[in-house]
């Protein structure tokens, strides 16, 4: 076997489990926990962390597009699974094919996949207030006509409503003005559908935060993406733990002295003798241009500075003081740094931190 290259991130199922048991324990056994698995499980690995929910008891997944869902279904993952994007026409058929859930995202888009003469199971998307995807109905003057454009697709002989949902735009915000907002006009459709009887199954609204924050939005079902992975946006009490460390090795060392400069641009100066090493991840990896001279690495419990423009496959960090050597590996994110650093170094959130870790790096989960 190749010995691992460059850099790797371990990534804990039993904290996954952990994690996903927490929002479990919250809601309670009247509500369902669909674990948010787009965008390979938040760069976690979809796969992986799929089976290991679905083997913790996980009965819904949700997914951005079909592709995502049909490597889920090959990869042996009975679970439902909910695309929550748009399915072009031409590809409906494996929606059946696959027993996937499509999102219908307005009575027009229903239609169309009507006349397709597929019979697929759907969830209807309400758009309140998210301006991205669904039935607009953004104040409470337009429920009623969003009601009559869910009854309508009720109406359409292959499309089999199994679900309602919404999506906030605001949930992480302290004025949850607007969160709440949303929910009044989304219940209001729920609660109206079920008193004039007309089935919509599962209604679902909340992410991570609205779950963490607002135990009234739970419903059926709650979808977690972000504290699954153990990186929740809100104060909270319950305990979530980072799933995924990042380390990469030790390439090079150099002993640099004043007024030497580093890498590209030269945008760092050595202003005394200095022990430069080049650690192997650089942007291509998802160790972004934006970290440069604002970052640090963990190495034997030293802190080393970024130093000097992230490369593509390389950057390079002050280890003056310490003994490493090539072939030693420093930790990018994981005990003794967490994701949270580095993102808000970029002025960013962990999502895109860990949505943009690169196919390069190894994944082992342990
Ligand atoms: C439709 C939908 N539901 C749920 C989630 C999960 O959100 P979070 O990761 O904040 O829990 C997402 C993620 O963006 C989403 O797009």
């Amino acid at each position: 076997m190749i010995k691992l290259e460059r850099a790797y991130a371990t990534i804990s199922k039993d904290t996954l489990i952990h994690n996903y048991q927490a929002f479990e324990t919250l809601v309670g056994q009247d509500t369902l926990v669909m674990s948010v698995v787009k965008a390979d499980a938040y760069g976690h690995g979809s796969i992986e962390v799929s089976k290991a929910l679905e083997q913790a008891g996980c009965t819904y997944f949700g997914v951005a597009c079909l592709e995502e869902a049909i490597e889920l279904r090959n990869a042996g993952i009975k679970a439902n699974i909910l695309i929550f994007g748009r399915t072009d026409l031409a590809n409906i058929k494996y929606i059946h094919e696959y027993n996937l859930i499509q999102t219908i995202i307005s009575y027009e888009y229903a239609l169309e996949i009507d006349e397709c003469g597929i019979d697929i199971d759907a969830h209807i998307n309400i758009d309140t207030g998210m301006s991205r995807l669904g039935i607009y109905t953004h104040e409470e003057s337009d429920i009623e006509n969003t009601i009559l454009e869910f009854r309508k697709i009720a109406k359409l002989d292959h499309i089999n409503i199994e679900g309602i949902y919404t999506h906030f735009a605001d949930a992480d915000n302290v004025d949850d003005t607007f969160t709440k907002k949303q929910f009044k006009i989304f219940n209001t459709i729920v609660q109206t559908l079920k008193k004039d009887h007309v089935c919509h199954g599962i209604c679902h609204c909340a992410n991570t935060s609205a779950t963490l924050r607002f135990p009234e939005m739970k419903l059926s079902m709650v979808r977690i993406g972000i504290g699954l992975y153990g990186y929740p946006q809100v104060k909270t009490n319950i305990e979530l733990l980072p799933v995924m460390s990042l380390y990469a090795e030790v390439e090079d060392i150099h002993h640099l002295k004043p007024n030497d400069s580093v890498s590209y641009v030269r945008r760092y100066y050595v202003t005394e003798n200095k022990t430069i090493a080049t650690i192997a991840i650089g942007y291509a990896d998802g160790y972004l241009r934006g970290s440069t001279n604002n970052d640090y690495f963990i190495y034997n419990g030293h802190k080393l500075e970024e130093v000097g423009t992230i490369c593509m496959d390389a950057c390079m960090v002050d280890a003056t003081g310490t003994n490493i050597k090539i072939g030693d590996y420093v930790e990018v994110f994981g005990e003794n740094k967490t994701v949270s650093v580095i993102a808000k170094h970029l002025n960013t959130i962990e999502y895109e931190v860990l949505c943009g870790i690169g196919k390069r790096i190894h994944r082992i989960y342990k």
